[in-house]
C-alpha cells in the first residue's frame, strides 16, 4: 500500500520560499508514495483549556486527524529569531496533546532549514530536533539540509532555478525515504 509523507512549511506567509519548497518535493515522491502538503492556517493558539473535551476547537481535530492518518513527514522549516516560528511551534503542540494522546509518536521525520541569510535556518533546525526527542520521532540525522539563500532559489513560476540546490533536495529526500524504510514502525 502507498505511504503517505506529509510536508510541513512552518509559514502561513502567502509567498512563503519554505512553501515554494514544499510545493517542489510534491514533485519528488518516488513510486509507492504519496507527498502531501498539510497547511497550519485556521489553528488558534494552542490553550491547554482546550483539551477538554467540549472546547475542543475544529480545527485542531481535523488537523490531528489529518496528523495521523500520516506515515511520515518532512518538516520545511525557516528560522524566527534563530528558532522556528511560532506557527510551527503551535502545530506541534497541538498535535502532541492531549496527554498521552500525542498523533507525533514514532513517526520519522526529516527537517530541511531554510534562510534568505547564509545560516540557513541551523538555528530552527536544532530547536526542532529537540523537540523530536521529546515527542519520540526519530529524525534523519544525515544528510542535513540547509537551504541558504532561498530567496534567490526560484523563478516566477515557483520552479527551483538552482539546478545544485534541486540536486541536492531530490537527493535528501531519496535518503529520507530510504531511510523512512528502516524506521517506520
Ligand atoms: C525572520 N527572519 C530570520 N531569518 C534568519 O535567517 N534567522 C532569523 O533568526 C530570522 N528571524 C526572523 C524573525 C521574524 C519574526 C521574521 C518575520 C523573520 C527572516 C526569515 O528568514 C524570512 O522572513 C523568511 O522568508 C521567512 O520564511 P518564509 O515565510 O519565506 O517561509
Amino acid at each position: 500500500m502507498s505511504k503517505t509523507i506529509g510536508l510541513i512549511a512552518g509559514s502561513l506567509r502567502k509567498a512563503s520560499f519554505s512553501k515554494k519548497i514544499a510545493d517542489a518535493l510534491l514533485l519528488m515522491a518516488p513510486e509507492g508514495y504519496t507527498f502531501t502538503t498539510i497547511s497550519l492556517e485556521d489553528l488558534p493558539v494552542y490553550n491547554q483549556d482546550f483539551d477538554d473535551d467540549n472546547k475542543v476547537p475544529e480545527s485542531y481535530i481535523i488537523f490531528r486527524n489529518t496528523i495521523k492518518d500520516i506515515n511520515g513527514f518532512i518538516f520545511i522549516t525557516p528560522e524566527h529569531n534563530r528558532s522556528i516560528p511560532a506557527v510551527l511551534k503551535n502545530a506541534i503542540d497541538i498535535g502532541s496533546r492531549p496527554y498521552g494522546k500525542s498523533v507525533w509518536e514514532g513517526k520519522p521525520a526529516a527537517i530541511f532549514s531554510n534562510s534568505p541569510g547564509s545560516i540557513s535556518g541551523f538555528g530552527a533546525n536544532h530547536h526542532l530536533r529537540q523537540c523530536f526527542v521529546f515527542l519520540n520521532m526519530p529524525t534523519m540525522q544525515q544528510p542535513e539540509v540547509y537551504i541558504p539563500e532561498v530567496n534567490k532559489l526560484f523563478d516566477e513560476e515557483g520552479n527551483i532555478k538552482n539546478k545544485d540546490t534541486k540536486a541536492l533536495l531530490e537527493k535528501a529526500v531519496g535518503a529520507y525515504i530510504k531511510w523512512f524504510e528502516r524506521n517506520a514502525g
